[in-house]
């Protein structure tokens, strides 16, 4: 610990006192405040303003989609890794798909797996909408079982994991054969709320990230990030062979 007492903790996110002490307003006008200046910095807009969107009344864009900062965030790394095709655990409406595939160079593929009809359904009305459906291939089904059926030949320069939190640790022991060597697994809301760090989570859900959050610290060899932003972003990359 420093002599002013002050710790890293305190100091990690933007919003903290450490370092957001020269704001005026409240939290909350912070909140919004930062937000504001990260999208205008940034170029950023809501996914429902950047893309045509069909829409589900069960949830929210904003309850059940990435953010616009990591969406951004996402597009980055498949640009700066030149990554060409990625795999994706849970489309929901495809929001997620559609940010990932705009980042793939011609010729690359996003494959995206959901269970739900209802929600395939909107996902794929969304990726013809956006004049991106060529270039992302949805799969129907438990991703467990889809998986099942993928060729053991195929190569993926990343997956993204957003599926059901209860399996996370199942998903990246079943998927990492499919990651090239060098290539990234990208999980998110790995932080669950803050469920991850209570001494026991108190859900289902937050067990299954705890779990494999633990098991991403025994990895040896893969390069790791667990990124604070938003509900957690865990980056690993794989090891080269
Ligand atoms: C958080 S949402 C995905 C959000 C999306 N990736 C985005 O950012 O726009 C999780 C999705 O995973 C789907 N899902 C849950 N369990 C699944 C499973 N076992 N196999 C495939 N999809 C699943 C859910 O139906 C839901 O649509």
């Amino acid at each position: 610990m420093a002599a002013s007492g002050l710790t890293f903790a305190e100091k990690l996110l933007p919003d903290q006192p450490a370092n957001a002490n020269l704001f005026d307003g409240d939290q909350a006008a912070l909140w919004q405040a930062m937000y504001r200046s990260i999208a205008q910095a940034s170029g950023l807009a809501s996914p429902m303003e950047e893309l045509s969107l069909v829409v589900t009344d069960r949830f929210s864009q904003e309850e059940m989609g990435s953010n616009p900062v990591t969406l951004r965030f996402l597009q980055l790394l498949l640009r700066l890794t030149g990554a060409r095709r990625v795999l994706e655990i849970g489309s929901f409406i495809g929001v997620s798909a559609l940010y990932m595939a705009q980042a793939l160079p011609e010729g690359g593929e996003l494959v995206t797996i959901e269970k739900f009809d209802q929600f395939a359904d909107l996902a794929e009305a969304n990726f013809a909408r956006n004049g991106l459906a060529s270039r992302i291939r949805l799969l129907r089904g438990d991703a467990f079982e889809v998986l099942r059926q993928l060729d053991p030949a195929e190569r993926f320069d990343a997956v993204f994991i957003d599926g059901n939190k209860e399996r996370y640790c199942d998903y990246f022991k079943m998927l990492e054969p499919w990651v090239r060597p060098g290539g990234l697994m990208l999980v998110d809301d790995a932080l669950f709320h803050g469920d991850v760090a209570n001494p026991e989570p108190r859900t289902e859900k937050g067990r299954g990230v705890r779990a494999f959050l633990d098991f991403a610290a025994t990895l040896t060899g893969w390069q790791r990030l667990l990124m604070p932003m938003a509900n957690g972003l865990m980056i690993l990359v794989k090891p080269q062979a």
